[in-house]
């Protein structure tokens, strides 16, 4: 596969993360990142003369062109505009698949998905995956479909009030000793590129779930963070009952009931919640939860 490469939204951090890689690849591929707004696109992008900041909008369409690229990475952002969000993902989505029809130049679509998004039902937020990954299976001759798990990069604000006083964080969590999988957005990145640069033929569909080296639990977390602050906290675990008045402390409160029933879904009792084993067709990242919140850390 020749190398021209398009990121979509490029400014999502799976988009960035992949960016990053593929500027850093040796075969030095064109790279194309849309924005809503191109002067958000970081001056380690820019300086590159093998990387273009180009306007575009996934929730209108205008902007999304892929002629000459082979190769595309979509990254279903969601919306906080009060849109719901079915409605604004399959707007999007729809968006994207009209792109790729007008863009035979494109041999394989990297969808950025979720686990958890093969279920139609009681998995909140991310309907959103399920219903991009329905739209887009067919939308390129090969579709690779990668779902990973919760990123280690949700807990940035946990490191932050970990490192006030008194230091204490809130997870929604709970029981404090059950794991889910987490993964690093920069091991996601490193995938997506790679599958954006791999140029032998592949199956016309394929679905590949994203793990960490390991699961972790709340109280994991917490002693990652106790390890890389140097000092110890508190852990606020949320009950399951309490999770949509604690999320509407962080999300606008139209949104909040579907980040508890996202949450809800990986819980004991959750539609996820037998999920969790590595399969044939699972990776495993190789950055550690407590690497990355060191590096996390010292960007602060
Ligand atoms: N976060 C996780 O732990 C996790 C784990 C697995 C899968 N996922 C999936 O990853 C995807 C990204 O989720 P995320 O919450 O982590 O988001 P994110 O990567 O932080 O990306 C959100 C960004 O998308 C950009 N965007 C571009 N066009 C947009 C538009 N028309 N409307 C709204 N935003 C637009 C916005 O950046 P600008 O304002 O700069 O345009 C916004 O800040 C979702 O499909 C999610 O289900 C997330």
């Amino acid at each position: 596969m020749s190398s021209h490469i398009t990121v979509v939204p490029a400014s999502t951090q799976a988009g960035q993360e992949t960016i990053r890689c593929l500027l850093k690849a040796k075969s030095k591929p064109s790279v194309r990142g849309i924005y809503r707004d191109p002067s958000k696109a970081p001056v380690e992008f820019t300086r590159e003369p093998h990387f273009e900041a180009v306007q575009g909008d996934v929730a209108t369409g205008a902007g999304l062109d892929f002629s000459n690229s082979v190769a595309v990475l979509y990254v279903p952002p969601p919306t906080y505009d009060g849109t719901d969000q079915g409605e604004f993902a399959t707007r999007a989505s729809s968006n994207v698949q009209n792109a790729l029809q007008t863009a035979p130049s494109v041999k394989r679509l990297v969808l950025h998905s979720t686990m958890g998004a093969q279920y139609d039902h009681s998995i909140g937020m991310l309907r959103l995956n399920n219903i991009a990954d329905r739209i887009l299976k067919s939308a390129a001759p090969e579709v690779l479909i990668v779902k990973p798990g919760y990123y280690y990069e949700n807990w940035l604000s946990a490191l932050k009030s970990m490192k006030s006083e008194p230091p204490s964080f809130e997870s929604p969590i709970s029981p404090p000793d059950y794991h889910i999988p987490m993964v690093s957005v920069r091991d996601v990145g490193e995938y997506c590129a790679d599958s954006l640069l791999d140029e032998s033929t592949r199956p016309a569909l394929r679905t590949v779930e994203l793990f960490g080296p390991r699961l972790y639990s709340s109280l994991d977390v917490k002693r990652a963070i106790q390890e890389v602050n140097g000092k110890d906290g508190t852990l606020i675990t949320i009950e399951k009952d309490k999770l949509v008045e604690f999320f509407a402390r962080h999300v606008p409160k139209m949104y909040a009931q579907e980040f508890a029933d996202m949450t809800t879904a990986m819980l004991p009792g959750g539609i996820m919640a037998g999920d969790f084993e590595p399969g044939e067709n699972s990776v495993k990242g190789k950055l550690e939860l407590g690497d990355v919140l060191r590096h996390m850390l010292s960007l602060i």
